[in-house]
Order: C-alpha cells, then sequence, then structure tokens
C-alpha cells in the first residue's frame, strides 16, 4: 500500500491537487514527529495566511481514519502518523511477497538507457582512477534494470591515437612475443612507458610511420595493434568480473573512424564549421566556452569528434531515453562543448545526454601518479583488500567455512563500497583500514549484519506473521526503513547517485543493529518473536537487494 497516497487521498486543500499535494509530502526529520508531513510554506501566498496558521487550520479541519491515525500541526508543517501496525504488516508482507524484487519497479519500462562507463584505454595501466567510473557506471546499470529500463551498457574503448604506433615501435625495437603474451598488459605499459622515457627523434620518426599503417590498413600494424587490444581486454574482463559489472557494448573510439565523415559534412552543410588556424572548428564564443576543435590542421580527427559520432550513432541504434557519461569531472568541459554542438545541429536529444561527472580517488598514503610505472594498478587495490578481508576473518572467525570466498566478497564489496559512498563527486582518499572496519559505515558493516540476522532466522525455525501487532519504537524505525527502499531506488536513479543506495543500506543495518541489541528475539514468545523474527527475515532481504544493486555479494555467515 502507498501510504503517501493514502495521505494526498485524504488530504483535502480547495485549489491544489492530489497529485500536488503528493508531490509536496516529505519525510519528517523523526518517527515521533510523523511519518509524513505537508510543508505549507507555498501555500501561504494563494491563502494569505502564514504558514503556521494555514497548517493549523487544515490540522483543525482534519478528520482521522483508514490508514492515518494522527494529525498535528508543527511550525506550518502538517504532520501525519500512519496506523503503526498497518505500516508494519504492509511493509512486511510486500517484502515477503516480492523477495529479490521488493523496491524494483516497472517505472523504466518501454525505455532505453545507455550508460557509457569504465571506457578503458587500450595499452594504458587500469587503475585506482578507473575505478569510480567503473562502480558508477556499474551500480546505476543494475539500478536502472531493477526499475524496468532497457539497459545498455557501453565501454567506449580509447582505441585510437598516435600513442598505438609508439607502442608498436617500443615493440619492434625491444619487446618479443613470448614476454608479452606473458606479462599481459605490464609488459605492454612497461614497453610504452619505456618509449617515453627513451624515445630519441629517429624512433619518434618511426612510431608515427607505425600510426600511419595502422590507419591505413596495413596488416602487420593492424594485427599488432588487434593483439595489444585483446590482451588488454582480458586483462580488464577479468577485474570487471570480480566488480561484478558487464557491458553489452565495446564499440570504441576506433569504432568511429568511418562514422566522422558523415558529421563533418552535417557541420558544413548547417554552416557550423569554421576555419581557424587551418583547423576546423565549431565557435562556441556564444555559449562562453572556447571552441570545439573538429579537425586539426593535418584533417585528423579529434576526441571530440569521435564523441559526436558516438552520440549519434547511439541514438541512431538505441533510440536512448537518456544516454549517460560516467566520466571524471575534468572532462566537464569536453562534455559541455559536445552537447552544445549537438544541440547546434538541432538534435533535440542533445536534452537526453548527461554527464555524470564524478571526482578523483587518491589512495591515503600519497596522490596517486600515472606518470612513469607510479601508477596504482585497480588489480593491487583489489587483492590487498581480499587479503586483509582474509586476516580480519580468520581472527575473528577461525573455524569459518569457505574463508576464501568470504574474504573475496568483503574484500571486492569494501571497494565498491568506499568508492560509493560519498556522494560522487567529492573527491575521495580511498583507506583500507576505512573500508574494512566492521564498526564503520562500510560494506563489512552491511554484510555483518546479514550475517546476524540469517543465524537469528536459521536457530528460529518456522513462524508466522502475527495479526495486528504495534510495533515499538526500535521495530518500527527498521520498518519504516525498509518501506523507503523502493524511494531510494528511484530517487538514485533520479539523481544518478549510487550513495543514496549505499547509505540506505548503512542506516538500514544500524537501525536493525538497535532493535537487535535492545530487543531479544529467540527468547522471546508468541506474537512478539514472530514479529521480530518476519521483520529480521524483512531487513535481511532488503540489506540484500541493496547490496547486490553495487555488485556485492552477502555471505551467509561471517
Ligand atoms: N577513455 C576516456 C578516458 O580515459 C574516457 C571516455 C569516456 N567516454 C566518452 N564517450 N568520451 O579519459
Amino acid at each position: 500500500m502507498d501510504f503517501k497516497r493514502e495521505v494526498a487521498r485524504q488530504l483535502h486543500i480547495d485549489g491544489v491537487t492530489e497529485e500536488e499535494i503528493y508531490s509536496s509530502l516529505t519525510l519528517p526529520p523523526n518517527s515521533e514527529m510523523g511519518d509524513y508531513a505537508l510543508p505549507c510554506f507555498k501555500f501561504a501566498k494563494i491563502f494569505r495566511k502564514s504558514p503556521v496558521q494555514i497548517a493549523a487550520d487544515l490540522a483543525a479541519n482534519f478528520e482521522c481514519g483508514g490508514a492515518i491515525s494522527e494529525v498535528s500541526a508543527v511550525n506550518g508543517y502538517l504532520n501525519f502518523k500512519i496506523v503503526k501496525s498497518l505500516l508494519a504488516s504492509e511493509t512486511i508482507s510486500e517484502v515477503k511477497l516480492s523477495g529479490d524484487a521488493f523496491g524494483s519497479s516497472e517505472i523504466g519500462n518501454n525505455k532505453t538507457i545507455c550508460i557509457d562507463y569504465s571506457s578503458v584505454n587500450i595499452a594504458k595501466p587500469f587503475h585506482i582512477g578507473h575505478l569510480s567510473t567503473t562502480v558508477i557506471g556499474g551500480a546505476l546499470y543494475k539500478i536502472y534494470k531493477f526499475l524496468g529500463y532497457n539497459v545498455v551498457g557501453i565501454n567506449h574503448l580509447g582505441d585510437y591515437g598516435t600513442q598505438f604506433g609508439k607502442l608498436i615501435c617500443a615493440y619492434k625495437h625491444w619487446g618479443n612475443r613470448e614476454d608479452v603474451e606473458k606479462g599481459g598488459i605490464h609488459a605492454i605499459n612497461d614497453l610504452y612507458v619505456r618509449f617515453n622515457e627513451q624515445a630519441d627523434e629517429e624512433m619518434e620518426k618511426e612510431a608515427r610511420e607505425y600510426f600511419r599503417l595502422i590507419e591505413s590498413g596495413d596488416r602487420e600494424a593492424n594485427e599488432l595493434f588487434e593483439w595489444f587490444k585483446e590482451l588488454t581486454l582480458k586483462y580488464v574482463k577479468g577485474i570487471y568480473d570480480m566488480l561484478g559489472v558487464k557491458f553489452d557494448s565495446y564499440a570504441g573510439e576506433r569504432f568511429y573512424t568511418d562514422k566522422m565523415q558523415p558529421v563533418i559534412e552535417e557541420l558544413t552543410q548547417k554552416g557550423l564549421l569554421k576555419e581557424s588556424e587551418g583547423a576546423k572548428i565549431v565557435d562556441l564564443e556564444p555559449y562562453g566556452m572556447p571552441p570545439c576543435l573538429i579537425l586539426r590542421s593535418d584533417g585528423a580527427s579529434l576526441y571530440a569528434t569521435r564523441d559526436l559520432a558516438a552520440a549519434i550513432y547511439r541514438k541512431n541504434t538505441y533510440d536512448f531515453y537518456k544516454c549517460l557519461y560516467v566520466v571524471a569531472y575534468q572532462q566537464n568541459l569536453h562534455f559541455k562543448q559536445v552537447f552544445k554542438v549537438l544541440e547546434l545541429m538541432g538534435k533535440e536529444w542533445a536534452k537526453d545526454l548527461v554527464h555524470v561527472a564524478y571526482g578523483m580517488v587518491s589512495l591515503e598514503d600519497g596522490a596517486m601518479s600515472t606518470r612513469k610505472g607510479k601508477v596504482v594498478w585497480l588489480e593491487d587495490v583489489i587483492s590487498r583488500c581480499v587479503d586483509k578481508a582474509y586476516k580480519i576473518i580468520d581472527e575473528k572467525n577461525p573455524t569459518l567455512e569457505n574463508k576464501e570466498e568470504i574474504a573475496r566478497q568483503v574484500g571486492v564489496g569494501a571497494v565498491i563500497f568506499g568508492a560509493l559512498y560519498n556522494n560522487k563527486i567529492k573527491d575521495i582518499v580511498f583507506s583500507y583500514d576505512k573500508v574494512l572496519s566492521f564498526e564503520g559505515e562500510t560494506s563489512v558493516y552491511v554484510q555483518y549484519t546479514c550475517a546476524r540476522a540469517n543465524s537469528v532466522l536459521t536457530k528460529a525455525g518456522t513462524y508466522s506473521y502475527p495479526q495486528n501487532y504495534e510495533p515499538n519504537a526500535q521495530e518500527y524505525e527498521v520498518v519504516k526503513a525498509i518501506a523507503n527502499f523502493g524511494n531510494t531506488v528511484l530517487a538514485a536513479a533520479e539523481n544518478y547517485e549510487p550513495s543514496y543506495v549505499t547509505r540506505f543500506a548503512v542506516d538500514l543495518a544500524q537501525k536493525f543493529n538497535k532493535f537487535y541489541i535492545d530487543c531479544k528475539i529467540l527468547t522471546e514468545e508468541g506474537a512478539t518473536r514472530d514479529f521480530r523474527l518476519a521483520l529480521t527475515d524483512a531487513t535481511l532481504t532488503t540489506l540484500k537487494n541493496a547490496l547486490k544493486l553495487l555488485g556485492i555479494g552477502v555471505p551467509e555467515k561471517m
């Protein structure tokens, strides 16, 4: 039952529609005040009365009944209380009925969302800086699916550019097949780093020639390039498996090689392309931005050119409702420019392109550096977390079965949760101790809460939901948190903010633990015991669903 709807339906305000009331209803800061609140400030103009007076008048004229047990006016807010036993039974039975679909919706049916995320660069290290785009994109992917959208995950590979000429040149001089086959991406990266350190004029010249050979379709150059690409993808796919993310398309920058010319023609035809110092640009000065570079003076295309072609291709191919780009805020200007150019081209759907920007991740022991081999590979961060998790688990519970698998779930979960806990635009400092703390606002804490709930349920045996049970304060807090899951997922999608889900999980776990500590469960009897078990079960299902949206597994025992 949608209690918010009930409130909107039962409350009548002259000249204000049920829909307006519904969308104005908020959650009061705590349950003692009420379960829903209507702020009356915005009605002050219409009624020419103070918000305090309006709330008081509405309260005086409201007749409680049905799902609403109490109304009060406080400081310009009209507060509503829902019949507690009803909210509890409705919520818990809904969780029971929906199971792993609890919190899902069909709101996205028949709509397609494209998510461009992770978008790694071939032959470059996959480092800690790629963590956020991968896990934010991965979570949004699952969240939108949960809401019924058709989702297309796109890895817009960075597989275009002069660096591949350099790489081939370095390989020809210093590399050999066995070493690269064995060392994979690390060997490729070493070659590339060495080129940047040691290449002389002669090699630079050769590198340009190799790049030209790739472009002109030379067989050997292309085979080498494809091989480097394959090795990179094999490596990153291993990490994607660990993090539980997936892609439906790996169409990278190269894919658009033959799709840029039509864009350039369209730009020309629409009078948008201007000549500037030999280069071709779209002037964005009227919009307060530097020009968008389309073709360099030597005729080469740019990152932006390929993004224009990609956006148009995606619209034609997927007819998206929205297309998201999960890319660091350093590229704010790039996306503003690209979106603007598309708008100027008359693509009305340019408004549906969204740059989901996020902040930097650095490690506690110093800022990350991508120069000269000082990179922190994501793989190392994950394995260090898994190792640490193993040690902690082993210390806490040496006889636990399946310790390796549990350590993997805990360690990987810590990396993901750590990256998703804060509002995405914030820069974050990654700390191993923090993300693995059992007491902190962490996935371990949530996983541990699940294990605790699991253990209670295993010991309990059967029970049935009691009729008309009136929950106490701690129980009610848990019920209300659970009841808010669906709205949390919706808000996370609406704001492209997986942190709403991580924070929800921690909040529900904290409320459950407060209940667990204050209230006995197994030693109780009758209706109280039944209710508490049902509540424990509903909490477990909800926490599992929340973690699953983030790509985090839940061990049965810990
Ligand atoms: N490969 C790029 C980078 O590492 C990110 C690509 C993002 N997606 C896009 N369509 N531009 O910076």
